[in-house]
């Protein structure tokens, strides 16, 4: 079968990859998705049963790091389009080992990159009808002050613009920023059509139990303890993965050569108080009386080099490309929680094992 773009999207097996691979083979039948992701801890092909047999997907395990395999994926497909989300991830785990961050995240960026650019260089039509779109965070700008600690939020005057000067903290925002230089880079210097969006934090279904939200409703389930780093008093600004997948759509079909977007759902939440509210849910929806939960939270030794607070304003893409959240957070909490409570069975077979030995490991001397 002939297809209309061939796309490569890698870190499809992960959490936010997972729901952009979904939502291109479903709503792209004359799309070629091809999933390239190493299957790393992070990696999960659970994360993508319902779509595994659709005949505009196909899997390749691989790792972005391995020029050689990059390049003749490109050719062997014809791919036109890259959604490039693969990379180490957690904040935690960048503190404890640097290295394999700086490895995926900028060498296996930088990979990407030049298997794309010497294959589109090698065509008749060259970069044409191309595009190399990068996924990064909002971590990069670094940390918001709180201005204004109590009352509703926001929690301070300022936001995050594509125009704020990065300023990374932690090994994971280093090596997010400098994939983001080198890939504005390509643009710069050999034309290549790249767009770069920083998001916010992202919440929902598949995302793996080391982060907050899905460790925290797992531990609640099994009456384990919360910890909440520092006093708990951090802001992070939060949207629903589906929210951040859509917007992945619009920016890929209809942004701009060469432009940076900011994707968030003005959803800013100190620690203490989104824990309180999953707590809250997570009893509810388990038939507990109400808050009997609240003696798990137990407060830990702080992060080092914990960002304050991140707030992302995404008003350029509302105004440019009419992409808002399409979910409110009340309603998007509600549904991630009752999705980890109905799917223990995929959460049990990726906290057993090997991870709990990981966990048991990061937590101690806490
Ligand atoms: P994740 O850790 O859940 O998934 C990462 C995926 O990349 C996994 O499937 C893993 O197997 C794969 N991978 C890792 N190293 C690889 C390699 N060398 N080669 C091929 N595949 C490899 O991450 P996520 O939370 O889904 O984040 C996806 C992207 O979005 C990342 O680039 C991240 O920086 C960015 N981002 C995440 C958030 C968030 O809140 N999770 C927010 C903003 C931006
Ligand atoms: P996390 O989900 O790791 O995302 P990020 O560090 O990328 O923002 O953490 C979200 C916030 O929750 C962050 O301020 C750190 C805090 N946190 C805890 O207090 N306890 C925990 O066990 C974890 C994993 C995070």
């Amino acid at each position: 079968m002939k297809f209309k773009r061939n796309i490569i999207i890698t870190g499809g097996a992960g959490f936010i990859g997972s729901h952009v691979v979904r939502l291109f083979v479903n709503k792209y039948p004359d799309y070629r998705v091809i999933n390239v992701d190493k299957l790393t801890y992070a990696g999960n092909l659970a994360n993508l049963k319902d779509v595994e047999d659709a005949t505009n997907y196909t899997f390749v395990k691989a790792d972005i790091c391995d020029f050689d395999t990059m390049f003749a994926l490109m050719g062997q497909y014809n791919v036109d389009g890259i959604i490039h989300l693969a990379a180490e991830s957690h904040v935690d785990r960048s503190i404890k080992d640097p290295f394999t961050f700086a490895r995926t995240n900028v060498m296996g960026t930088l990979s990407l990159l030049q298997a794309a650019k010497l294959y589109w260089e090698s065509l008749p039509e060259g970069y044409a009808g191309k595009r190399f779109y990068h996924i990064s965070t909002d971590e990069v700008y670094g940390a918001l002050e709180l201005t204004r600690p109590d009352g509703e939020p926001p929690y301070g005057d300022e936001f995050f613009v594509e125009t704020t000067k990065y300023n990374p903290h932690s090994p994971y925002s280093a090596s997010k920023a400098s994939s983001d230089h080198f890939v504005r880079a390509f643009h710069d210097t050999y034309g290549m059509p790249t767009i770069v969006t920083n998001c916010s934090n992202n919440y929902g279904p598949y995302q793996f139990p080391e982060k907050l939200i899905p460790l925290f409703i797992n531990n609640i389930r099994n009456r384990k303890p919360l910890p909440v780093y520092g006093k708990g008093e951090n802001v992070r600004d939060w949207l629903y993965v589906i929210d951040h997948a859509r917007a992945i759509d619009v920016i890929f079909h209809n942004g701009k050569d060469a432009e940076t977007y900011n994707i968030g759902g003005f959803n800013e939440w100190k620690n203490i108080d989104l824990i309180k509210v999953i707590v809250k849910t997570v009893d509810r929806l388990l038939g507990n009386p109400e808050g009997s939960s609240l003696d798990l939270i137990t407060y830990v030794t702080d992060r080092a080099g914990h960002d304050l607070r991140y707030a992302i304003d995404s008003s350029k893409l509302k105004k440019e490309l009419g992409w808002e959240p399409s979910l409110q957070f009340e309603e998007g909490i509600e549904k991630t929680v009752g999705w980890y409570l109905d799917n223990q069975e995929w959460m049990d077979n990726i906290t057993t094992g090997d991870y709990e030995k990981y966990y048991e490991e990061m937590y101690k001397g806490r």
